[in-house]
């Protein structure tokens, strides 16, 4: 081995173990495999070991390998002068290049001041990146195909995993969960579980976390679909069950999850998430049919809500505005935001609620949610004929 690529070496195996790596890119592919252009090598962990995964890009699709860290590093040396003829490793603290000349001779160069900047950038890049591409489980979920490339028609679930992501792990963040018990997460309405396995893998793989994580879901072939990936992937502390969100109970809850379940569920999934004092309630709702009927606009809004679409768009504002106030007067700091743009769901509306440390007062909240119903004529409101049924009859 020449004495420029043991250093080379050296420095990859350096950063990984002062964790500074942001990708390692090989170029220059004089090997004898068709359209192959690169190789990007970016260390990852799975099942709580260190790995090296191999990225080869072809001209038109990409085959993912995982290495443990040393053998990754022999392939590594294996390949360099021989396959690759240009390497630029791209740590925190600068770029380091190794290049062999036609001859192959080696030459190596260090960029510590002016590219280091880049590589923080790029380190930070790879760090918005919340979920991995090459996680066996979206093979198994269809959002990947068998290479583990994004398969195209899954791309807005995939910006919508990753959106929900970021904001589960900012409220994450602010509930401050203790770190010496798993973090019990329950998702109710779970689907195809996209969002499920996306939330253990980043509590559990990122956080390094014990966690609890359960999806709960109607249709029973769904059930079976996640368990099975849960099986292949050997994921520990992450189950589905078939059941109804009105009806399932659980002794302990910090996180509670609802995207998209239908109409009231959504007012059910919150119930037990208040019922059971979780620390963070996120729901994105979706079809509004119970304030409907009941609404009275006043006569001057007429002209307005004769047309059915901004009907449906008031009572879709009027149900989760009382929900978010509902949530305040149960002891939660509320907020209502667009959860992904238009172009990627129609549903893209979202109530996140973190519970306070502190009681406040809730009679103005509740004051307030009285007001708003006496103006609309509306009856009831499942969350809240919920919420009620809890308090002790006097
Ligand atoms: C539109 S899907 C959303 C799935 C997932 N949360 C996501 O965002 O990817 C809504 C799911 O909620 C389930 N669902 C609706 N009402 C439910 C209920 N009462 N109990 C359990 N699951 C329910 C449906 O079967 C459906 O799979």
């Amino acid at each position: 081995m020449t004495d420029h690529l043991s250093e080379f070496l050296n420095r990859l195996s350096q950063s990984l173990d002062a964790n500074t790596l942001s990708k390692l890119v090989l170029s220059k592919y004089q090997g004898g495999e068709k359209e192959l252009v690169r190789l990007t090598v970016r260390p990852v962990t799975l099942r709580a070991e260190d790995y090296l995964s191999f990225v080869y890009q072809y001209q038109t699709r990409e085959i993912t390998k995982n290495h443990p860290v040393a053998e990754g590093i022999a392939l590594i040396g294996q390949k360099l002068g021989t396959d690759f003829q240009n390497a630029n490793l791209l740590a925190r603290d600068g770029e380091t290049q190794l290049q062999f000349s036609k001859k192959g001779k080696p030459s190596l160069q260090h960029h510590g001041q002016v590219r280091a900047a880049a590589a923080d950038k790029a380190h930070n890049h790879e760090k918005h990146r919340l979920l991995d591409l090459d996680r066996p489980f979206l093979t198994d979920l269809g959002v990947t195909d068998a290479e583990q490339r994004l398969i195209p028609a899954m791309s807005r679930k995939w910006k919508q995993i990753n959106k929900f992501l970021e904001i589960f792990s900012h409220a994450f963040e602010q509930a401050q969960l203790p770190a010496d018990r798993p973090v019990r997460v329950l998702d109710f309405g779970s689907g195809k579980g996209y969002l499920t396995f996306a939330v253990h893998d980043w509590l559990t793989r990122a956080q390094g976390r014990a966690a609890h994580v359960t999806g709960v879901e109607l249709r029973d072939p769904l059930v079976k679909l996640c368990m099975q990936a849960v099986e292949r992937s050997q994921l520990q502390g992450l189950d589905f069950f078939t059941g109804d969100v009105r009806s399932f109970d659980t002794p302990q809850l910090d996180i509670m999850i609802a995207l998209h379940a239908c109409d009231i569920a959504t007012d059910y999934a919150i119930h037990t998430g208040i019922r059971l004092g979780a620390s963070v309630i996120l729901c994105a709702p979706c079809c509004h049919k119970e304030i409907r009927p009941q609404m009275h606009s006043p006569a001057v809004m007429q002209p307005l809500l004769k047309h059915g679409i901004h009907l449906g768009q008031e009572a879709e504002m009027v149900t989760d505005g009382l929900r978010a106030l509902l949530l305040e007067a149960s002891g939660y700091d509320t907020q209502v935001f667009e959860f992904v743009s238009l172009e990627h769901t129609s549903k893209n509306k979202m109530i996140l609620a973190i519970k306070r440390r502190t009681v406040k007062d809730s009679a103005a909240v509740r004051e307030q949610i009285g007001a708003l119903k006496a103006f609309y004529g509306i009856r009831e409101q499942c969350l809240e004929t919920l919420l009620a049924a809890d308090q002790p009859t006097a």
